[in-house]
């Protein structure tokens, strides 16, 4: 079983890519969180987690999801996480988490596809995030066949730094960085309620047709990358920024 979080697609997209490769089902953490679905998972084949990186780590909702949740049948496990550039020391914390859940840890994967984070950063224009994601197709169908065949994904070198980055600066980074506050919707919004809807964590509420943002935020995107007017902006960080949403959709 396939166990993906996304908040923008890219995710979704490796997700799809090795479903297909090692024949297996897609089951979204996106809708599980959204409905509050705890309890037991069973999948006969390894549990296969596929998710951004959110400050060097997989992000903390997914963290949490797995926590909460039991797994059955199969206890091998899979991590591919999608990042713009890197994942830090992130396989620490994973190997830490499945040992809490009686998981057998069979690999660690990263992967390059587009930066998503516009609250900080430019993400690339449509073109060239199309190539990034054509890029990574024979990186994701190595890791899909490895799986396929049972392998132990070989462990990445971690450096210092990355243990900074995965530990005291993910904690920081949560603490003051994490915040719904600065989201609003533009004369461009139409009331469609589609932000509403891609909202994992159910934090956005329309009233008189506008889309107002509680206090339960992952930072995840897909708000403002997915509406479809791009109509949500964040403080004075984000207009004018390329925003991709599903792009790897095309692709494949
Ligand atoms: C809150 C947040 C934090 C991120 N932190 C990192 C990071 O530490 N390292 C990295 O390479 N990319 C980081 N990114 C980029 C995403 O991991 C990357 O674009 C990912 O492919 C998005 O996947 P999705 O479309 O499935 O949500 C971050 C993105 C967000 C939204
Ligand atoms: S998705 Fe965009 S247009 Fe639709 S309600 Fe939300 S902000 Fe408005
Ligand atoms: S409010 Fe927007 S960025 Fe925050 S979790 Fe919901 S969809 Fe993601």
């Amino acid at each position: 079983m396939i166990l993906c979080f996304s908040g923008t697609g890219n995710s979704l997209y490796a997700a799809k890519f090795i479903a297909k490769i090692i024949d297996d089902k897609i089951v979204s953490i996106n809708e599980l969180i959204k409905t509050n679905s705890k309890g037991k998972i069973l999948s006969d084949k390894p549990f296969v987690f596929v998710c951004p990186t959110y400050a060097w780590r997989i992000p903390n909702v997914v963290d949490k999801y797995i926590k909460q949740s039991v797994f059955e049948g199969n206890n091998k496990a899979y991590f591919i996480l999608t990042c713009g550039g890197e994942t830090g020391n992130a396989i620490y914390y994973i190997k830490k988490t499945c040992i809490e859940k009686e998981l057998d840890f069979m690999g660690f994967s990263s992967v390059v596809m587009p930066e998503n984070y516009i609250l900080m950063f430019d993400a690339p224009d449509k073109i060239k995030a199309k190539e990034i994601i054509q890029k990574s197709a024979s990186h994701i169908k190595n890791i899909a066949e490895n799986i396929k065949e049972g392998k132990i994904t070989p462990q990445p070198k971690i450096k210092f730094s990355d243990k900074l980055k995965s530990g005291i600066i993910n904690k920081v980074f949560y603490k003051f960085i994490i915040n719904a506050k600065g989201f609003y919707s533009t004369n461009d919004c139409i009331g469609c309620e589609k932000c509403t809807a891609l909202c994992p964590l159910n934090n956005i509420k329309i009233k008189n047709k506008k889309p107002f943002w509680g206090s339960r935020c992952t930072h995840c995107m897909s708000c403002i990358c997915g509406c479809p007017h791009s109509a949500i902006e964040y403080k004075n960080k984000t207009e004018g920024r390329s925003r991709n949403y599903n792009i790897g959709d095309h692709i494949q």
